[in-house]
């Protein structure tokens, strides 16, 4: 069995991380999608928070499974047996953090692939950090997530929802 491991901080998942997951779906027996932890970030929802938005996302993908993971991808990638690591890239700005990563985890484990896939053309501006910037604001996001995603995010992260609660 082929396994792919898609790992990311899913901090909120969006639509174009679904459309990654997806296709990697279909070059793979099995997908995990893994929400790691990012040193550089630090997330607004729990782990178990982005699993359950993850499942909204993923619902009909029958080869996808959702876990989570705080050591070293490649620790993971190892112990699961992946054959490869699927990544998706917008632009070239995503494109050296990228390319850095692929190299580390290659020369500390060997036995796995950094597969990029282009982002589809509609998702190329889509971004969790974008997604909870123009949440922030009240904004609609629907262009970004699903709608059980969106309400999860404004809730938690609409100022003006903030200001209501503190009255
Ligand atoms: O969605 P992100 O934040 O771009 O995902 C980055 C992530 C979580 C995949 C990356 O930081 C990662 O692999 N973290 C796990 C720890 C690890 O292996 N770090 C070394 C990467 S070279």
């Amino acid at each position: 069995m082929r396994i792919a491991v898609c790992p990311g901080s899913f901090d909120p998942v969006t639509y174009g991380h679904r459309d990654i997951i997806k296709r990697a779906a279909k070059m793979f027996d099995k997908v995990i999608v893994l929400v790691a932890v990012n040193s550089a970030k630090t997330p607004c929802f729990t782990a178990e928070e982005r699993v359950e938005l993850i499942k909204v996302v993923t619902e009909g993908m029958d080869n996808v499974e959702i876990d989570t993971f705080d050591g070293l991808l490649v620790d993971y990638v190892k112990e699961k047996g992946a054959v490869a690591i699927v990544k998706g890239l917008r632009a070239v700005t995503d494109f050296e953090n990228e390319f850095q990563q692929a190299l580390a985890n290659k020369i500390l484990y060997d036995g796995a692939e950094t597969v990029f896939l282009t982002t589809s053309a509609e998702n190329m501006y889509c971004s969790s950090s974008i997604v909870k910037e123009i949440a922030k604001y009240g904004r609609n996001i629907d262009s970004f997530v699903p709608s059980k995603v969106r309400d999860v995010v404004i809730e938690r992260l609409c100022k003006t929802n903030k200001k209501e609660e503190e009255k």
